[in-house]
C-alpha cells in the first residue's frame, strides 16, 4: 500500500514544486514519514538533494540517497553558503525569512508541515507565505495533498523500478498502537511505523 506521505512527497516535488533534473533541492525534515519518500523521489527525478534532520538520523538520510545532509541541531540550512532552487519544508517550522534566505532569487518553497504552535489557525506561516508570494520573486506556497490514481501509478512504477522503498522503522500489533503513537510523538521513529491487523 502507498501511504499519504508518499503521495504528499510526489505532489510537493512535481505538481507544486515543479522540480527539474539538476536542480538543488532541500528536504527540511528528511527522516520522517514524508521526508523519507521526498528524498528518494527527488533523487529519482534527478535533483541534487540535501536532507535536513537530527544527528542520529543523518545515516538514514544518506542511505535514502541524499547527496548532502545537514544536522539541524548543529547547523542552520539558512546560514550556509548554499542556496536551493526548491525547498520542501516538512519539519521544524522555519520562519519565512529563513526559508527565503536559503532559496535562490527565483526559488520555490513548498510548506508541507503544520505549525509548531503559536498560531490560532495552525496555519499562520502558510497563510503569510501565500500572501507574500505575489510581491517577491521567490515562490512561497503551501498545499494539501489529494489522492489521485495517476500518482498511485507513478509511485508504483518507482517502487517496481527499485528507486522508491517505504522505510518502515517498526511494526506494531493493533493492541500496541498507543505505544507506537508515543514513539512517533517523541520523534523516535525513522521513516514510518506500520500497524498489523
Ligand atoms: N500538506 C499535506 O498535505 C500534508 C500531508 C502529510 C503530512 N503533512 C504534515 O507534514 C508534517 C510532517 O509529517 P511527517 O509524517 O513527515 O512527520 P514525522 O514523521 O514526524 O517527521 C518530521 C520530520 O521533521 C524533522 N524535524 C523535526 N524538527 C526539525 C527541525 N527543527 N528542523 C528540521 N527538521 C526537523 C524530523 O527530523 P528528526 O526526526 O531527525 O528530528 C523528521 O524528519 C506534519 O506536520 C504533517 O501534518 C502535511
Amino acid at each position: 500500500m502507498v501511504p499519504t506521505s508518499a503521495i504528499t512527497a510526489l505532489q510537493a516535488l512535481c505538481d507544486v514544486g515543479r522540480v527539474k533534473a539538476g536542480q538543488k533541492v532541500l528536504i527540511n525534515g528528511a527522516s520522517g514519514g514524508v521526508g523519507t519518500y521526498a528524498v528518494q523521489l527527488a533523487k529519482a527525478l534527478g535533483a541534487e538533494t540535501t536532507g535536513v534532520c537530527s544527528t542520529t538520523k543523518l545515516d538514514l538520510a544518506r542511505s535514502l540517497g541524499a547527496d548532502h545532509v545537514i544536522d539541524y541541531t548543529r547547523d542552520d540550512f539558512a546560514d550556509r553558503a548554499h542556496r536551493y532552487d526548491l525547498i520542501l519544508d516538512i519539519g521544524g517550522s522555519p520562519t519565512l525569512s529563513r526559508l527565503r534566505r536559503a532559496l535562490t532569487p527565483t526559488g520555490t518553497a513548498v510548506i508541507i508541515g503544520g505549525e509548531a504552535g503559536g498560531s490560532w489557525t495552525g496555519m499562520g506561516r502558510q497563510l503569510r507565505a501565500v500572501a507574500l508570494s505575489p510581491f517577491v520573486h521567490q515562490r512561497l506556497t503551501m498545499f494539501v495533498s489529494k489522492l489521485r490514481t495517476k500518482d498511485l501509478e507513478t509511485l508504483a512504477a518507482f517502487i517496481d523500478a527499485g528507486t522508491l522503498t517505504p522505510r518502515i522503522d517498526r511494526t506494531y500489533p493493533l493492541d500496541r498502537v498507543p505505544e507506537a503513537m508515543l514513539q512517533l510523538m517523541a520523534g523516535k521513529v525513522r521513516g514510518k511505523i506500520a500497524i498489523t491487523i
